[in-house]
């Protein structure tokens, strides 16, 4: 009863009446659940991203500047022999996690499920997005005897989807006590006017985008893990992109060397119009712009030998230490919005993160070497494109 009043209190202050009505529309058990699912909202926040939905956010060019990137292919083979010495350490010791974000809903793949239970038309019998994945992580066993530690980011929709889906195919063969499954935050949707939504008598929520990692870290105790482990780095990526490769002692060793707490890999752009966020200084900080809010000129502007000046493109390939990932886990990062069947959706992004610190190091790599990402359903960065490119190397 008692929380059936806040929960009441809270909406009429917020001037949510339309879900204050509905509430009487329920049974006991789901009335119950949607007073949770309220006393749970932060309705500051909410009304604040709303508001803030209103004002124009245009990038100020002035803070931008391009940031350099270091092209692993120029690398002295002496100097990568180093490196490749200085990261393979850490890899030994143990101090090397991988954390896979997979909370995404892959709406453009228009596929029903966790993206990496997605099975391509690769080999005899097909592989799914996920054993590709636990295929590359499994080249660490081979190389030096240790299954990294994993660590899969789902979200509250297909959480155990996932886990149910690895116990299933047996974790594709790697050592499941290496795996531990976590869940990224949920934000409400809102209607352009500003209001809660219901969808199935529930208040209805989205993940709150890839920038979640990080506080999802935190509060899941997945930190303080890796600190129980002495975990040192830890290497995040996407779930889409087939051709990533976490197992690079050489992009470990260099960041290392170049006193960095944060790297992380990119890749030429291939034209102006490619969907790729792009690696900048912003206020002198790291950062990237992201395709949706690129400039036209940012998008075009080219160097004296031709080159984009902004054309570093951005893979989701990030490293950083355990610290660096606690010290973001405590900022609040700013959200996007994105508009979903005509609903506002708030997203934040790993990379506004990396403004906290006060540098970062880029790797640029070979683009058919590690980068073969699978958005769309059919046409660029789709199931076919993807295969192509990896039975390229892997066949
Ligand atoms: C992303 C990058 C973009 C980059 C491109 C390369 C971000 C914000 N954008 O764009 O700069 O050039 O990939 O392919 O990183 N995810 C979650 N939870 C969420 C949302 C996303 O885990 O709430 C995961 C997805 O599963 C995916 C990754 O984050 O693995 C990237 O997210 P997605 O929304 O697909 O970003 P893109 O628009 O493709």
């Amino acid at each position: 009863m008692r929380n059936q009043k806040l929960a009441e209190e809270k909406l009429n202050t917020y001037h949510q009446e339309s879900i204050l009505n509905y509430l009487d529309q329920l049974d006991d058990r789901q009335k119950q659940e949607m007073i949770n699912q309220i006393l749970q909202i932060d309705f500051e926040q909410i009304t604040k991203l709303y508001e803030d939905t209103k004002k124009t956010k245009k990038i100020n060019a002035d803070q931008i500047t391009p940031i350099e990137s270091i092209d692993k292919e120029k690398i002295d083979p002496k100097e990568k022999e180093a490196l490749q010495k200085i990261g393979e350490q850490i890899i030994k010791k143990d101090e090397y996690a991988v954390v896979t974000m997979a909370g995404g809903q892959g709406t453009r793949l228009g596929f029903k499920g966790p993206k990496g239970t997605f099975k391509l038309d690769i080999g005899q019998n097909g592989k799914y997005i996920f054993e590709i994945l636990t295929d590359h992580l499994k080249k660490s066993k081979k190389l030096y005897n240790i299954y990294p530690y994993w660590y899969i980011m789902t979200s509250q929709e297909n959480n155990q989807q996932t886990i149910d889906f690895f116990e299933k195919h047996n974790y594709f063969g790697y050592d499941k006590n290496r795996v531990k499954f976590f869940k990224q935050g949920i934000l409400p949707m809102l209607t352009q006017e500003g209001k809660l939504v219901i969808e199935n008598n529930k208040i209805k929520t989205a993940s709150d985008g890839n920038g979640g990692v990080y506080e999802a870290l935190k509060k899941e105790k997945m930190l303080e893990d890796m600190k129980s482990k002495n975990v040192k780095w830890v290497y995040i990526c996407g779930v889409d992109n087939i051709m990533v490769n976490p197992i690079d002692p050489i992009f470990i060793g260099l960041t290392i060397k170049h006193h960095m707490q944060i790297a992380s890999k990119s890749v030429m752009k291939a034209c102006p119009e490619e969907k790729v966020g792009v690696f900048c200084r912003r206020d002198g900080k790291p950062s990237i712009v992201e395709y949706i809010e690129l400039s036209e000129k940012m998008r075009i502007e080219c160097n004296k030998m031709g080159d984009l000046v902004y054309g570093d493109a951005n893979i989701v390939s990030h490293l950083l230490t355990v610290e660096a990932i606690e010290k973001i886990s405590h900022k609040n990062l700013k959200c996007h919005l994105a508009i979903k069947n005509n609903l506002y959706k708030f997203e934040t992004f790993i990379f506004d993160g990396f403004q906290y610190l006060d540098d970062m190091l880029v790797m640029r790599i070979k683009r058919e070497e590690e980068f073969a990402p699978i958005k769309n359903k059919e046409g660029v960065d789709s199931p076919e494109t993807a295969k192509e490119i990896y039975e390229k190397k892997f066949s």
